[in-house]
């Protein structure tokens, strides 16, 4: 099959690396960049930690408002698309660079593959809801993370189409993590000691894009009692420079770090908070506490087996959360078992086999 696949943000280039290694051993795979991210830090770096290939395409559409960025998308990628004729066009996740590609190749009358499919906030206020809602109803093929993303899509009648396969994010992190603890020496440059810190990484429009919540983050963060590593997004960035805030010493904001540094901080974090959906996931396959800086979540099981707390932002109770919160229950194989890049390029290839388990 030709089959191109669709990436353009910081998490997209982490799944698409498993999903390609696997689809190239019998799939002709044309990889489009849409441009979304374009920072070295939150892009070519990803490339080069994982060995990705280099992109065919990079439609270079770069930030702007949802309908410019997604229609600037659609645009582009029709383009790519009419002149490649794909068998089949993979998207995953739920942003923009999702939606789009889901638009364009579902217009054109080609299949679409949806990975990370049926997973669901109930919060349309949320960007990424919507991106979810839409390439979910308009996808040929459903790849499911979780037990739970399938009976969301069930629940909208979406059926048939859906494979339970685990998360791509575990194959990478388990195909990484020796690799990372082998060549990184982040904790070294940052003077940290393992379980000496806590990790922290925001960039949720409903966090960075509301002074007040963002604001109740920042002051929860200079209250917590010991080093928190913050390695910023550039739209927190952003945010924050537009607020009037100082931090405490004891937390260190740095640049985004590379895939291999962020497994090292993660694997050695005494605890993780965070309001990311990627970050959130990996804390769970770690094994460390995580908080999560948000009202709901998509990653509910997580929450359900204990390992995961919804926080919110009030200060007083992500620094009473910060000092109690110490999970130690099992941590039950949602996720799969790390092989759903290779049930993905199975089931691609005519042989479904039966779910993860
Ligand atoms: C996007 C996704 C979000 C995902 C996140 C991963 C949407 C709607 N949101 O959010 O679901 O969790 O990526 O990180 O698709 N910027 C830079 N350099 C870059 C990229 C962005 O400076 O390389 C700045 C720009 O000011 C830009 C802002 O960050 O306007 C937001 O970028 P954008 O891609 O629109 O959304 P994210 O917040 O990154
Ligand atoms: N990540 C990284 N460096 C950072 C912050 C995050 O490598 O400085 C990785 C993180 O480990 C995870 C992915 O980026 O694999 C998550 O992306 P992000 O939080 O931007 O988006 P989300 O998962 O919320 O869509």
């Amino acid at each position: 099959m030709k089959i191109v696949s669709v990436v353009g943000a910081r998490p997209e280039f982490i799944q698409v690396a498993p999903v390609s290694r696997a689809l190239r051993e019998t799939h002709q795979e044309i990889l489009v960049h849409t441009g979304q991210h374009y920072d070295y830090r939150m892009s070519q770096a990803f490339f080069d930690d994982l060995g990705i290939p280099a992109p065919d395409y990079n439609l270079e559409v770069g930030s702007g408002s949802h309908g410019r960025q997604t229609a600037e998308i659609m645009v582009r990628l029709e383009e790519v698309l009419l002149k490649e004729r794909p068998d089949l066009v993979i998207v995953r996740g739920d942003t923009n660079s999702t939606l789009g590609g889901a638009l364009a190749a579902s217009k054109l009358h080609i299949p679409v593959a949806h990975i990370e499919a049926g997973e669901r906030s109930f919060n349309r206020r949320m960007p990424e809801e919507i991106n979810r809602l839409v390439a979910d109803r308009v996808a040929d093929l459903h790849f499911c993370a979780s037990r739970m993303a399938v009976e969301n899509l069930a629940a909208e009648g979406i059926t048939g189409s859906v494979y339970w396969v685990g998360d791509v994010m575990l194959d990478a992190m388990l195909q990484n993590r020796p690799i990372a603890q082998r060549k990184s020496n982040v904790l070294q440059c940052l003077n940290l000691k393992p379980r000496g810190y806590s990790l922290v990484t925001i960039h949720r429009a409903g966090n960075t894009d509301d002074p007040a919540r963002l604001r109740q983050i920042v002051i929860a963060l200079n209250r917590v009692p010991e080093i928190v590593v913050f390695p910023v997004h550039p739209r927190t960035r952003k945010a924050l420079s537009q607020l009037d805030v100082q931090f405490a010493r004891h937390v260190r904001l740095i640049e985004p770090v590379g895939y291999l540094d962020m497994i090292v901080l993660e694997e050695n974090a005494r605890l993780i908070a965070t309001d990311s959906g990627g970050v959130q996931r990996e804390a769970y396959f770690l094994g460390i506490p995580c908080l999560t800086l948000r009202d709901e979540t998509e990653w509910v099981e997580t929450v359900k087996v204990g390992w995961n707390k919804l926080v919110g932002t009030e200060p007083e109770r992500i620094v009473e959360a910060w000092t109690h919160f110490a999970p130690s229950g099992e941590r039950p194989p949602i996720f799969g078992n790390g092989t759903a890049a290779r049930r993905i390029a199975q089931i691609l290839n005519g042989n479904p086999g039966g779910d993860v388990q």
